[in-house]
């Protein structure tokens, strides 16, 4: 007989049903208790509540585990490419090699944006963030192409992730030279996908482009990284978004407003900021930790602490790697890379930090890399959206495939007046 839990609510007892996924994580099904009891559970910020139950990616936050599909991060960071690990995350395994070619070539057909989008960004003031220019270019998306936006067509919603994959660089690099006053760079399918990227963000039409195979690997490496991260902010975004069976695009537009804030993907544009602050204000690292943790929220420090993680985020000890490398490679000595290093070391052994188990994230040296090769600040989150893409859009596939979808509509409890009679304008 499978596991039960029993609540005992004054003199009733309901029985509950368990659940153990396959990593042996429980829950307990509440699904049928407020037709039975008439209570509801409460659990602001969703902390210790699941939405569904997926089986795209498994996170240990208590260990440091991170695996898409079952496979380690660290071992797709090591042995894949962003691409491989888009389908990983979309089609539920790894791709042959004539399923990669097919799948890379298929991208790169649709990375090209109608002529007319160059109108809309032209309406956008040159300081636009980056990040409302994506979040309001992916949604025009829907109004490019009315053809696939049915969210239960098997084939529209596959052309449409297509679509995505391949036109978010192109818009993000799209917003960026916007906001530079330079033109836009019609992307060159002979490159893949991240030299591509690279080429449209910081080539210009009058010079030949040399992609740099050290900044390529770094930030592929990136993408990896932040390809998916089970049920965050944006990745809920996505779910509670697409169960009102609203289109692809329109929820990824949703998704990437959700990461730009500073607690979730923004984290790595405010990282840097936080790390120039200290390097012009000449603080000491020691200084800047003293007001982080008198509560000070403007002294928050950014890049540490997750909700998930309570041990080292397995993200941050492949990049923190990478970053050397990078730098070292390009022989770059970065002030603000030594400050992070000396915050990290002080906070791995500071009461403070290490009772709240406040570990460094994947955001705490991600802003060094793109600041290293030459990436405005405003632009990080950007990226990180162009990572996290295979994620929301392989959550959203499982969420429409799942037999148990729903609308997403959570409940509340009620804490206002209680019924109160209309008074009229001339009585108040
Ligand atoms: N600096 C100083 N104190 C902190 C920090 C921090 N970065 N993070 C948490 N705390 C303290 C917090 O003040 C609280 O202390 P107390 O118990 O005394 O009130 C305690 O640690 C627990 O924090 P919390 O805010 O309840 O934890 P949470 O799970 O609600 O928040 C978080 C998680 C990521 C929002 C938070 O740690 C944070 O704001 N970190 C900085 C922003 C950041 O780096 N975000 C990127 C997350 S990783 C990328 C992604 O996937 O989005």
């Amino acid at each position: 007989m499978s596991e039960t839990a029993q609540l005992r609510i004054g003199d009733k007892t309901f029985e509950l049903p368990v659940i153990e996924g396959s990593e042996g994580e429980r829950a307990v099904d509440i699904r049928k208790l407020r037709a039975e009891s008439g209570y509801i559970t409460l659990d602001p910020g969703y902390a210790n509540s699941g939405s569904c139950q997926s089986a795209i990616t498994f996170i240990n936050g208590e260990e440091g585990i991170l695996r898409y599909r079952g496979i380690p991060i660290d071992e797709l960071a090591e042995h894949s490419s962003f691409v491989e690990v888009t389908y990983l995350l979309i089609y539920g395994r790894l791709p042959t090699q004539a399923e990669l070619d097919e799948f890379g070539s298929t991208i790169a057909r649709h990375t090209m944006l109608h002529e007319d989008f160059k109108k809309i960004y032209a309406a956008l003031p040159k300081d636009a963030h980056p990040m409302a220019a994506c979040a309001a270019t992916v949604g025009t998306l829907a109004t490019f192409y009315p053809d696939s936006l049915d969210p239960r067509d098997p084939r529209q919603v596959e052309i449409s992730a297509h679509r995505l994959i391949a036109k978010l660089p192109t818009l993000a690099a799209y917003a960026y030279k916007h906001s530079v006053g330079q033109p836009f760079l019609y992307p060159l399918n002979s490159l893949d996908y991240v030299g591509n990227f690279l080429r449209m963000m910081f080539g210009n039409p009058c010079e030949e482009f040399e992609v740099d195979p050290v900044v390529k690997k770094a930030l592929d490496l990136l993408f990896i990284l932040h390809a998916d991260h089970e049920q965050n902010c944006s990745t809920s975004t996505t779910r509670l978004v697409g169960s009102s069976m609203v289109n692809l695009f329109g929820t990824i537009s949703a998704s990437i407003n959700a990461l730009w804030g500073p607690l979730h993907g923004g984290a790595n544009q405010a990282v840097i900021e936080m790390l120039e602050a200290i390097h012009e204000d000449g603080q000491t690292a020691r200084e800047f930790l003293e007001r982080a943790k008198s509560g000070d929220e403007s002294a928050r420090l950014m890049g540490f602490g997750h909700r998930v993680y309570k041990n080292y985020d397995p993200r941050a000890k492949v990049i923190k790697r990478a970053c050397d490398d990078v730098l070292e490679r390009m022989g770059i000595h970065s002030p603000l890379l030594e400050i992070a290093k000396e915050l990290e070391e002080i906070t791995l052994k500071d009461d403070y930090f290490v009772e709240r188990k406040l570990y460094p994230n994947v955001d705490f040296y991600s802003g060094v890399i793109y600041n290293a090769i030459g990436t405005p600040a405003n632009m990080f989150t950007a990226m990180f959206a162009i990572g996290r893409l295979p994620g929301w859009i392989a959550q959203w596939k499982e969420l429409h495939e799942d037999p148990a979808f729903k609308i997403g509509r959570p409940r509340q409890i009620y804490t206002g007046p209680t019924k109160t009679a209309y008074t009229p304008i001339e009585n108040r």
